[in-house]
């Protein structure tokens, strides 16, 4: 291909090209080479991911595995802002994303720099089990295994997560999973999600955060069936993705102790009860808690009803964000600032514009003075980052509804 069919474009400090005709083109796997504008925040979001779990865990010398490169923009960038990459390898399937992968490298004059790159052309699985069993081209690496592994795929990552794990460091590895097929994750295609993930989903007001904790259960149970568990260290949903950073441990102990994140979800489609139960499906009660409907009570999951985020992480990411150069800085503050926020409140959330319109009031009220309101009350309330719109909080809908329809008094 001739440079005049490319386009130059810039992302963060990187420049890069893409091809002239994906650049109209709507992001899909029909591109010559797949490139999304609207997933620089994610890439943004892994750069400080990778720099916070190299201060955090202490990590010298990173082996990173970009698995899907497509143009190589996330590996160019990372080798450009993240710190102490020993070596990357940068792979695609697709032979015209290698071509562009390999023209990026040389635009950005990283052919002699310290950090080794490895460009392959190869299928992600079939990366990960040569390096996992050091076969290959990698056999010089037998000393280390991959710190980090980037899994971004058109869809679901469900056929990549088993030979990741395996390629991947059992402590402290940092997994990067991007999944983008959310219409089965949030319910839209309940039969699709239990064949890929082997959960039910549902589809609620709270869909997005149910999706994320049934691609954090899907993750955990691979890691366990290769002798880890994990840690989510940032589950984080945008646009039309969900991504999820979490750190691997081997201890047998810790990992039996992690079966207390895996459990369900009740909600009445009736009244909007909603609760978790952790554990035993035999627990899921057979009518609504709140409103005593039998008919009307569903349920989610297996799904992971613990932790989602990890404080010290995000606050480091916050850090390193305050001081960065990237585009995206303001909305990554305010995301990851509800993101701490929400993670000590009960799962699942309420949408104060659905809410308003069941109550038929005139106007929606303010989701700050809502917040405040419910606090005042003595009960906790805060903003989710999977929905702006939304609140988290552990008092019940029926005092919520009271307290919205007080407002317009
Ligand atoms: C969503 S794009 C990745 C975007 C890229 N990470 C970025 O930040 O621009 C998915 C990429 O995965 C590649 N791909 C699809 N199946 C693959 C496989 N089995 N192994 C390796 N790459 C694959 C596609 O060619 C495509 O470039």
């Amino acid at each position: 291909m001739l440079k005049k069919d490319l386009i130059l474009i810039k992302e963060g400090l990187t420049e890069f090209y893409i091809h002239n005709i994906d650049q109209e083109a709507v992001p899909s796997k029909s591109m010559n080479v797949f490139y999304n504008k609207r997933m620089e925040i994610n890439r943004d979001i892994s750069i400080l991911a990778i720099n916070a779990y190299n201060e955090l865990y202490h990590q010298k010398n990173l082996i990173i595995i970009d698995s899907m490169a497509a143009s190589g923009i996330s590996s160019i960038r990372m080798i450009n802002e993240c710190k102490n990459i020993k070596k990357i390898f940068i792979n695609d399937i697709n032979p015209e994303a290698v071509k562009l992968i390999k023209k990026n490298i040389k635009l950005n004059n990283l052919e002699k720099i310290p950090i080794q790159i490895e460009i392959s052309q190869k299928d992600a699985n079939l990366l990960f089990s040569e390096i996992a069993t050091n076969k290959g081209k990698h056999s010089s690496e037998t000393e280390k295994k991959p710190n980090v592994i980037s899994i971004d795929p058109f869809g679901t990552p469900n056929l990549y997560t088993d030979s990741a794990f395996k390629a991947l460091q059992n402590i402290n590895g940092l997994m990067c999973i991007t999944a983008t097929d959310t219409a089965v994750l949030f319910g839209v295609r309940p039969n699709v999600c239990f064949r890929k993930y082997l959960a039910k989903p549902l589809y609620t007001e709270y869909s997005k955060e149910i999706g994320g904790r049934i691609l954090l259960y899907f993750i955990s149970r691979i890691a366990n069936i290769n002798k880890m568990g994990i840690i989510p260290l940032l589950t984080f949903y945008s646009g039309h993705f969900i991504r999820v950073f979490c750190l691997t441990f081997k201890n047998k102990k810790q990992i039996s102790k992690s079966f207390e994140n895996f459990g369900y979800i009740i909600h009445c489609k009736n009244c909007g009860y909603r609760s978790s139960i952790n554990n035993s499906i035999l627990k899921i009660p057979k009518e609504c808690p709140g409103c005593r409907n039998r008919e009307n009570l569903d349920y989610a999951g297996p799904l992971w009803i613990g932790r989602i985020h990890e404080i010290n992480f995000i606050n480091k990411m916050l850090k390193l964000n305050e001081i960065s150069k990237i585009n995206y800085k303001k909305r990554i503050e305010k995301l990851l600032t509800f993101a701490i926020e929400e993670n000590n409140k009960p799962l699942s959330y309420f949408n104060l514009h659905k809410l308003s319109q069941i109550l038929k009031l005139t106007s929606v009220p303010k989701i700050k003075n809502v917040i405040n309101i419910i606090k005042q009350k003595g009960y906790q309330a805060s903003r989710t980052h999977f929905d702006l719109l939304s609140i988290k909080s552990d008092l019940d809908i029926s005092l919520l509804k009271k307290i919205l329809i007080d407002t317009q008094k």
